[in-house]
């Protein structure tokens, strides 16, 4: 039984294998055509997961593609009357689903009548829980996932056992954690598709002064029997004019307009333009978002345990990126183990289809097979000795390692576009110089006592909670 997942038309295209309940190659489309986050149709990232599985594509039998179009129709009708220009955007990318058939023979210069798969429509959240939990080495536990936005929700929570999964609830645009950190990391000036951990390493050189009013931006009752949150939308403006996204073109990176209001300059003071200095005032606006959003994803997280009574999480979308906030799952929430999806963004989603689809068709099956046996979990980074050209520069001019193996099927975790880099912090004050980015959070490999990552070279600091140690091992 083979299983061709794939993320197309949607920020991070990716594809990835199942063959006979394991999953055997998972991969991103910007591996190959260099454009971060790229969308579009992974054609590319297919090819290559076929190649690794020593397929043909008439050997696939089920295909599992985004979007679920009935997903929230109510919510979804509701936006389209109040933002009909919104509404159009989402129809035309609508319509590039129905071509996903012709999209993939194509990339195979084949006919898209001699394709037998079968093709199943997986919801976004879902396929983020399953790309978590399917791997996981968990046999029950508890499944959160947060992003910005996917068939027109932000969040997803519920449990898992052996094959299944069940789904407690879900949080429906507007609200959506993900939105808030996109609009905040806007309005502090950082512009570009994917800037939001800038800004989660700049908060560690902050002091949340202005929590208050961020507690006003996200409403959270720690206490109340509601699950979820909600956005102050006077603080935004993506319920009014929809999230001006673009991310059906291959060849770009998407972007993303603005999301934040008025109001948020008018409680917090001016907007950072990017070409404007750091000051203090925007490390402590940073500082706030960060507490804020922990708060919350914590707090959801401490309400999740009570009511699965569960000691394991499993973690995927684009908020389980912050490193900063899942560090103090132990100390904060009743669960005693955590798995967080490598591939948490939408990168990842590929490998959720496959999970779902293959537990649908194949429901016999052990979990123990699903799990992924030959993608970038096997890869290996390997000691090379000095070595001073290109990015391995950007840590000092010495290089420990490279990287060996597949590519991971994320653009956040090493793989062939990483140096792996070995960062001494001997009395406790080494310094990793990021020319790159003035907040390049590094995952630096650390042995011995953990010191302080800081900065040089002009740039103002690599986040000091990005060093964690032995995250390559
Ligand atoms: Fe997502």
């Amino acid at each position: 039984m083979n299983i061709l997942g794939i993320n197309a038309y949607h920020g991070n295209a990716s594809a990835a294998v199942v063959c006979d309940g394991s999953l055997v190659a998972a991969v991103e489309e910007e591996r190959f055509n260099r454009v971060k986050y790229a969308a579009g149709f992974p054609a590319q990232a297919i090819r290559y997961c076929l190649r690794e599985a020593g397929l043909k594509l008439e050997e696939i039998d089920h295909v599992a593609v985004p979007r679920n179009p009935y997903a929230r129709l109510g919510t979804k009708l509701f936006y389209a009357l109040r933002m009909p220009s919104f509404a159009r955007g989402r129809a035309k990318v609508l319509a590039k689903f129905t071509g996903i058939r012709e999209a993939l023979a194509a990339a195979f210069d084949s006919d898209a009548k001699t394709i037998a798969a079968k093709f199943h429509r997986v919801e976004h959240h879902q396929a983020h829980l399953a790309s978590a939990f399917f791997v996981s080495p968990f046999e029950r536990a508890a499944l959160l996932s947060a992003d910005g936005l996917g068939d027109f929700a932000s969040t997803m929570w519920g449990s898992g056992s052996g094959n299944r999964m069940e789904i407690a609830d879900a949080i429906a645009f507007p609200h959506s954690l993900g939105l808030y950190y996109t609009a905040v990391t806007q309005y502090l000036g950082f512009l570009k598709f994917g800037d939001e951990y800038k800004v989660m390493g700049l908060a560690a050189y902050g002091e949340p002064e202005r929590l208050e009013t961020f507690r006003d931006i996200v409403r959270f009752d720690a206490n109340g029997d509601s699950g979820g949150f909600r956005l102050g939308l006077d603080y935004f403006v993506h319920h009014r004019t929809g999230p001006e996204v673009s991310w059906a073109e291959a060849d770009k990176t998407p972007t993303l307009g603005r999301l934040f209001s008025e109001e948020m300059p008018r409680k917090l003071g001016a907007a950072r333009a990017p070409e404007e200095p750091l000051e203090q005032r925007h490390r402590n606006l940073a500082a706030s978002l960060q507490t804020r959003l922990e708060e919350v994803y914590l707090g959801m997280l401490g309400k999740l345990a009570k009511a699965t009574g569960l000691k394991s999480i499993c973690l995927a979308g684009g908020v389980a990126f912050n490193c900063v906030a899942n560090g103090k799952i132990f100390d904060s929430t009743p669960f005693e183990q955590v798995y967080v999806q490598p591939a948490a963004g939408d990168g990842g989603l590929a490998v959720g289809r496959c999970g779902i689809a293959s537990a649908g068709v194949d429901a016999a099956r052990s979990r123990d097979d699903r799990r992924g046996k030959n993608i970038g979990m096997v890869s290996r980074a390997r000691g090379v000795g000095a070595a001073g050209a290109g990015e391995s520069q950007h840590c000092g001019g010495s290089t420990a390692g490279e990287y060996e193996g597949n590519p991971e099927p994320t653009n956040q975790a090493p793989g062939d576009f990483s140096s792996v880099c070995a960062v001494d912090f001997g009395g406790g004050d080494g310094r990793v110089v990021c020319k790159g980015a003035p907040f390049a959070v590094y995952d630096a490999g650390v042995s011995g006592a953990a010191g302080k990552a800081g900065a040089d070279s002009g740039a103002d600091a690599c986040g000091r909670h990005g060093a964690a140690a032995d995250c390559y091992a």
